[in-house]
């Protein structure tokens, strides 16, 4: 049965205290656990607490060992009589971490030999650890010593602060460490192994001295240090914007390549996908970088928005995680662009997230039921998530923010809270109510926002009406009005803002105000406007819906030109390319082509615009993004438009201005990672495939030469995927190459094999085929699984979406074969099914056969099975 939210009770059995021992080695390892009891007086069931796949060695209670008779262990709980308040009840249990393919609790990395041990316990995993009461609402105080061969482990590390060590006279040796702060039971962690560290001291603003220390195994210590930078950036930032300073003596970041997800905010211990921690110009590109950089703050910020407050239960998720993802942006927007950033988070909503909630795999940002937790990390609760944030703090400005999120923290430190003491703290440090927000939280679906302007001549007035309407979702048919804020400014012919007077408000005029639509339909008077405006709306992306307005070609062409809201902007050549595209679709007129076109090549000629930004401008939206406009999706078909409309700019430009601008471009090379350099690059990169789109026999040796001279990742893979992509006689060759030059570099040979699995067309699975067979593929490391299979089912349509279903059989097969290893993995990789229903009838049918086939298999974990019977719902 789903475990749902309105039938949450507080736990009748808290943990105070917990002393953890390890006996850790490879094969097995053996785990006592000391828990000091308190008994919530109200209620009377018996003390049951959590395990699963636990070889229960011994347990007593208060000193005694229990008789047979005295605890039950059966469906994942241990069932024990006779404990007290105060009780002491402590277990023995064995473990097989090198047996642990799921790397969910104690897990391998790596081989037997060379490898290192390490946890993972968000959400559920600390119960394949011990028996607890695993549920985030109870906090108690961990020691943890940890004992362990000393030639194999010689570094062992537990969250808090170290308390002890010494050696053993058996050739093993001990180390403790005790954490202050009552934490949940999914902030554990334990690492140990042959690791080596870089470190770094630190002085937080309130003056405690830290020791920042970051581990990973000796072959790739050497590309930690800008990990390093950035952790003290981003605690910098934390004092600096939100007042809020580190907690622990040490702080430590361990690497690993077998992560099942980003990385881990575990108490003083964070642990890292490689991917996010490692980087150096050599193997990572300029995006890799930026991720790094981004998800080291995000861990760090958990400490106070995840860790100092925690959620009362795992519904509240996005509690932590939607505002740790807004801490992170900001973080982002103000260490790099403001407006890049903004348009790569609304970029990634609406590939990640807006399909998502216009599917059957749609859920509120607080989902009412799950079957499997682990199902909901999920771009809904993250993304859109920080959206909401984003909305309340816009609603409350810089201050008002500021100190509403200091009452949150003041009030709720140490404690597991909910959604509704976030926005109670946040309105009543501004003597607001943010009631309506909730609704937010609970609705699923993205809101339609309808918005239409009429202009009064004579009286000057300019009448913006906006409606909403958010369609229903799998099990919730009716959706109520939702406060939908709308950043605006008004534009006359010539591309200048108008100052806006808003009928019924006093504040002196702005170019730019926010209107909030708080019913399902109003309509904003604003007055002394001189001509009829062209209408700014959703500037900032400042409410995540979808806008319906009406616009022409000639407006967009206008706002492309002239909003200097690089977000809306940037926005404004979407709607335009979008618009081209249905021309192109439709065999229709081409107004909205010529006027994109236009307006292009006209800003690539100009040469004003920032490289990034016009980069971003050149690239026309997604595949995903335009199907999720049809009714009858044809991922070939779709694929096949946007070649051409991208061919038509590439023309417009003309070959010329492109080899030039690349020349020009290609001639300031450098490996610097400052914001100018790494612009140039991205637009480099625009240019060299727009230019592959027309003129190949130009292009290509242009892009082998840089294959071949890069003086960075970036530029080297760049130029590899413009080969493979042009089908460049050049492209084996580098192909080989690069096979051979990182042959040593599991990072760099993932992108091998992703920029493989990611060129479109037909012929993309027997490549994916043909790659499997790779000595160095498997499944068993969830970052190969990402980079070929994740890429392939993920990032081309064109590729999976076979004509004849063969994409569909592949994953179902792969999916069984991944769910017996890693349940956690396959049940991700299962959601690229999301969407079969609005294919075009062949593969639809194609798509459902497979999907049915695969709900009526025996034997799925429960990860998978909540994802197959979802997404499967007509
Ligand atoms: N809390 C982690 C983060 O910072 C994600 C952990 C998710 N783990 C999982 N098994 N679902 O986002
Ligand atoms: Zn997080």
């Amino acid at each position: 049965a789903p475990t749902r939210l309105d039938a949450y009770r507080a736990p009748a059995w808290r943990v105070e205290t917990v002393e953890l021992d390890f006996d850790l080695a490879i094969d097995t390892t053996e785990v006592t656990a000391r828990l000091h009891l308190r008994r919530d007086p109200a209620q009377t069931q018996p003390l049951r607490l959590d395990g699963e796949n636990l070889e229960l060695l011994s347990i007593t209670l208060d000193g005694t060992t229990l008789p047979p008779d005295a605890f039950r262990y059966a469906s994942n709980v241990l069932e024990v009589d006779g404990a007290r308040d105060g009780s002491v009840l402590e277990t023995r249990v064995r473990l097989r971490p090198a047996a642990n393919t799921a790397l969910e609790g104690l897990y391998l990395s790596g081989s037997a030999e060379a490898g290192f041990l390490l946890t993972q316990c968000e959400a559920e995993g600390f119960r394949h650890i011990t028996f607890f009461p695993d549920r985030p609402d109870v906090q108690a105080r961990y020691t943890v010593t940890l004992r362990a061969d000393r030639d194999r482990f010689p570094v062992l590390l537990a969250g808090g602060n170290p308390d002890g060590a010494g050696v053993l006279d058996d050739g093993r040796h001990w180390a403790r460490f005790a954490d202050p702060h009552p934490k949940p039971s999914y902030l554990f962690a334990v690492v140990a192994g042959r690791l080596q560290s870089i470190e770094r001291d630190y002085v937080t603003a309130e003056g405690r001295a830290v020791t920042l220390k970051i581990w990973s195994e000796a072959d790739v210590i050497d590309r930690c240090d800008y990990a390093m930078d950035a952790l003290e950036r981003s605690m910098r930032w934390d004092e600096q914007t939100y007042g809020r300073n580190y907690d622990l003596d040490v702080f430590h970041v361990v690497a690993t390549h077998d992560f099942n997800m980003g990385a881990m905010e575990n108490k003083g211990l964070n642990i890292f996908n490689a991917k996010y921690l490692l980087a150096d110009p050599d193997s990572s590109t300029d995006d890799e970088y930026r991720h790094v950089e981004s998800v080291i703050a995000h861990e760090y910020f958990h400490n106070w928005s995840g860790n100092r407050v925690t959620c009362r239960d795992w519904f509240q998720l996005s509690l932590k995680e939607g505002l740790t993802v807004f801490r992170e942006q900001s973080f982002s927007a103000d260490m790099n662009s403001t407006s890049l950033k903004r348009i790569e988070d609304v970029s990634l909503l609406r590939r990640a997230q807006f399909p998502e909630d216009a599917g059957p795999l749609a859920h509120p940002v607080r989902p009412a039921q799950y079957s499997e937790i682990n199902n909901f990390y999920t771009a809904t609760v993250y993304e859109k998530g920080a959206e909401l944030v984003r909305m309340l703090a816009g609603r409350l400005g810089p201050e008002g923010f500021r100190r509403g999120m200091d009452l949150y923290f003041a009030r709720n430190d140490g404690r597991a809270a909910t959604l509704e003491d976030f926005l109670g703290a946040l309105g009543e440090a501004n003597h607001t109510d943010l009631g309506p927000y909730l609704a937010w939280y609970g609705q699923a679906g993205t809101p339609r926002l309808h918005a239409h302007g009429e202009y009064d001549e004579a009286r000057r007035s300019y009448a913006l009406t906006l409606r909403q309407h958010t369609p229903a979702t799998s099990g919730q048919p009716q959706k109520q009005a939702l406060p939908i804020p709308v950043k605006l400014a008004l534009f006359d012919d010539d591309g200048r803002m108008t100052a806006l007077h808003l009928d019924g408000q006093t504040a002196k005029p702005q170019t730019e105000c926010v209107v909030v639509l708080e019913a399902d339909e109003q309509t904003f008077i604003f007055r002394g406007v001189p001509t009829a405006p062209v209408p700014s709306l959703l500037r900032g992306f400042s409410a995540p819906v979808i806008l319906e307005y009406d616009y022409d070609a000639t407006e967009l062409a206008l706002l492309l030109r002239h909003d200097p809201d690089g977000f809306n902007r940037w926005e404004a050549s979407q709607q335009l390319a979008t618009l081209a595209y249905v021309e192109l679709r439709d065999g229709g007129a081409s107004h909205a082509l010529e006027a994109w076109l236009d307006a292009l090549s006209v800003l690539f000629a100009h040469n004003d615009v920032e490289p990034a930004l016009l980069a971003n401008l050149l690239t026309p939206p997604s595949e995903v993004e335009w199907a999720e406009r049809e009714a009858s999706v044809d991922p070939a078909r779709i694929h096949a438009l946007r070649q051409q409309l991208q061919r038509q700019l590439a023309e417009r430009i003309g070959a010329e201005a492109l080899h030039q601008r690349y020349l020009a471009l290609a001639g300031e090379a450098s490996l610097s990672l400052d914001a100018a350099s790494q612009a140039r690059r991205r637009l480099k990169q625009r240019v060299l495939e727009l230019l592959c789109l027309i003129d190949p026999g130009v292009a290509q040796p242009l892009a082998a030469t840089q294959y071949a001279s890069a003086p960075g990742m970036t530029d080297r893979l760049g130029a590899l995927m413009a080969l493979l992509r042009s089908d460049a006689a050049q492209a084996p060759a580098a192909l080989a190459h690069y096979r051979q030059r990182y042959a040593d570099n599991a990072l760099a040979l993932d992108k091998w094999f992703m920029a493989q699995a990611q060129v479109p067309g037909e012929t993309a699975l027997d490549r994916v085929l043909t790659l499997e067979r790779d000595a160095s593929f498997t499944l068993k490391n969830p970052n190969r699984v990402q980079s070929l299979l994740g890429a392939f089912v993920r990032a081309n349509p064109s590729g999976f979406h076979r004509a004849d279903g063969a994409g569909y059989r592949f994953l179902a097969e792969r999916l069984v074969q991944l769910d017996a290893l890693n349940p956690q993995v396959a049940a991700r990789l299962a959601t690229a099914f999301n969407g079969w229903q609005r294919l075009e009838p062949g593969r639809r049918e194609a798509a459902r056969r497979v999907i049915e086939d695969l709900a009526n298999r025996e034997g799925l974990s429960r990860n998978l099975r909540e994802i197959v019977a979802n997404v499967r719902k007509q």
